[in-house]
């Protein structure tokens, strides 16, 4: 889609992420890794595992709490999007499980995931602010949810410091004076650097490269493109897959490092989850005023990338 000009409320947010963690110190007792690797590398501390739940179970707490937040009527849910690459079911879809889950058996309901790996939330959002806008749909429920640690190689240290389990929820809907801007996009892939099959594969300094590079460039354009000043900005969400990626945008883009929202210590990379998870705890931290702007931005394979900005 590009760039792309519309308008979306978040009316609430909701996130779960399972109790069960797993630091770097246990890792340090799995692989041949240390604490010390880990945080200067990545800045991540520890991630959560899930112990039994599924991609379904993790996407619907989340949609619960992001429900109960504002006791949103959720007979007003019309669409359902999960972005996910780790379902737990092959068919039917996260979605669909989610919808029986919340009771939700309204005529006209649609249901299904969709797969845009990490950066599968802000494709979502796009996607529904596409359909609430057309008129057809009123009330999106979007989450992004994973269980990652089931497609991870614990003999692989280059991978399986970086993920965890997680999900994260947002309910949203068409508002005339809440501009929402996208700009995603996807780029060839011809070797694969970053993919999964039983378990999850990477060059992780091709993909770094990758994922400074899309950062800065889907914010710059996307200001240009919004004439949306650097001060307007309240809070930029990243996907939480390095700390050092995060850092390097900051300098990119010459916006300091404490207007990014950052928790990659508590869960690392947890894909699509990441930026919801993020959204929901920034919103749990911050005060936003009326017209505040937040952009998150995101990457993964595909390659995925994109940016949006969200007004409030
Ligand atoms: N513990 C200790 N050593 C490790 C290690 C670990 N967990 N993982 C890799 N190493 C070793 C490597 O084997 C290598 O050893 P060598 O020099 O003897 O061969 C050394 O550390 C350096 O590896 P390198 O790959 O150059 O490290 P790096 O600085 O590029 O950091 C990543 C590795 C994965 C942290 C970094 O490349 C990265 O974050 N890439 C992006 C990954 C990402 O974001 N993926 C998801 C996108 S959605």
């Amino acid at each position: 889609m590009g760039l792309d000009k519309g308008f979306l409320k978040i009316v609430s947010t909701g996130r779960y992420t399972p109790d069960k963690v797993l630091s770097n110190k246990d890792l340090e007792k799995i692989v041949d890794t240390t604490d010390e690797w880990i945080t200067s590398r990545t800045g991540i501390k520890e991630r959560r595992i899930a112990n039994g739940e599924t991609t379904a179970d993790l996407a619907t707490l989340a949609a619960q709490k992001a429900i109960e937040k504002v006791g949103y009527d959720k007979n007003n849910i019309d669409l359902i999007i999960v972005a996910t690459f780790t379902p737990n079911l092959k068919s039917p879809s996260v979605a669909s499980q989610v919808q029986t889950n919340l009771d939700l058996d309204k005529q006209g309901i649609i249901a299904f995931d969709l797969n845009a790996a990490c950066t599968g939330f802000i494709y979502a959002l796009n996607v529904a602010e596409r359909m609430l806008h057309s008129g057809t749909h009123r009330g999106a429920l979007i989450i992004g949810a994973e269980v990652i640690s089931k497609v991870t190689d614990y003999q692989d240290r280059n991978t399986c410091v970086l993920f965890g389990d997680g999900a994260g929820a947002a309910i949203v809907e068409k508002d005339k004076t809440k501009e929402a801007i996208f700009n995603i996009s996807s780029k060839e892939d011809q070797d694969l650097i970053l993919h999964v099959d039983d378990y999850v594969h990477m060059d992780g300094q091709k993909v770094y490269q990758f994922a400074s590079r899309v950062i800065e460039s889907s914010i710059k354009e996307l200001l240009a493109y919004g004439n949306i000043p650097k001060s307007k900005i309240k809070k930029i969400i990243p996907h939480q897959a390095n700390i050092r990626i995060i850092k390097s945008a900051s300098r990119a883009l010459d916006i300091p490092l404490e207007s990014f929202f950052i928790n990659i210590h508590k869960y690392g990379n947890t894909s699509a989850a990441s930026i919801p998870i993020a959204l929901d705890e920034m919103l749990d931290e911050e005060t936003m005023e009326t017209e505040d702007k937040i952009i998150l931005v995101g990457f993964g394979a595909g390659l995925t990338y994109g940016a949006c900005s969200l007004t409030f």
